[in-house]
């Protein structure tokens, strides 16, 4: 059984995604912000192994990391996780931007430095949930799309590193998509939340699975997912 490590498994599309996985009988090494969330995470997903880390202090996920047993064999590293604040460059203070680009950026770029012995060993894949707001940045958006502009380039650049060796590189690029954080998007945005009129987490599971099941002559490199027909955009 392929084993995946995921960041974010606890909620939204990233829990959608290990549900699937978990489903399947696949292995699941699920990363988790702290012990307490790990237990939980743990009685969710039962038989996966979990991995403790903030992905805040990406300068700690080494060390962090280095005082537990890593999995030998790592078939795809899926970062999932991510925190959005919006705010107008003229407001946006150094610690709202540090927070984004950190949890959203460099913590993707530390963790697959760590695992990816592992990922080449298996000729892996890498998929990086990014965000329609990795592609085009708009007012209110600019901390956030920076994180994810910058992810779009982790990933291109991982790609072209790694390809020769084998290893799979995939952005998936999300609309809006119902959950917590589109929630707490639309209470910044002084907007009344309905998750019907966004993508489900499981249509972006769905694209998810699609790219890491793909056989192996082909690579999904991007791919933009919009809210559907007669919904938000
Ligand atoms: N929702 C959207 O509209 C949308 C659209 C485009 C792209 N995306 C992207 O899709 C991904 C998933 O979004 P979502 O809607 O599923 O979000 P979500 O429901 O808010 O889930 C975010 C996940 O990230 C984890 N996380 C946040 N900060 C962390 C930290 N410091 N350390 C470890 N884990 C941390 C959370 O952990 P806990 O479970 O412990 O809170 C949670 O599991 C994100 O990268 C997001 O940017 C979302």
């Amino acid at each position: 059984m392929p084993t995946h490590v995921i960041t974010g498994a606890g909620s939204g599309i990233g829990a959608a995604v290990a549900r699937r996985l978990h489903a399947r009988g696949d292995d699941l090494v699920l990363h988790a912000r702290s012990a307490g969330r790990a237990k939980e995470l743990a009685a969710d997903f039962p038989g996966a192994r979990t991995l403790v880390g903030d992905l805040a202090d990406p300068d700690r996920l080494s060390w962090a990391l280095s005082h537990q047993s890593l999995p030998d064999r790592v078939d795809s590293l899926l970062h999932i996780a991510g925190v959005v604040d919006l705010g107008e460059v003229g407001e946006l203070t150094p610690k709202t931007w540090r927070h984004q680009l950190d949890v959203n950026l460099l913590a993707p770029a530390e963790l697959t430095r760590h695992f990816l012995p592992q990922l080449r060993a298996s000729r892996g894949h890498v998929v990086f949930v990014n965000s329609g707001a990795g592609l085009n940045a708009r007012a209110q958006w600019g901390a956030y799309a920076a994180s994810k502009h910058g992810l779009k380039a982790l990933a291109d650049s991982l790609r072209e590193e790694e390809h020769a060796g084998g290893v799979r590189v995939t952005s998936v690029y999300p609309g809006r998509t119902a959950g917590p954080m589109q929630a707490k998007v639309h209470q910044q945005e002084s907007k009344d939340y309905d998750a019907g009129r966004w993508i489900d987490p499981e249509s972006v599971a769905t694209t998810v699975l699609m790219a890491l099941d793909l056989p192996r002559d082909a690579e999904v490199n991007d791919l933009t997912v919009r809210p559907g027909p007669g919904t938000g955009r």
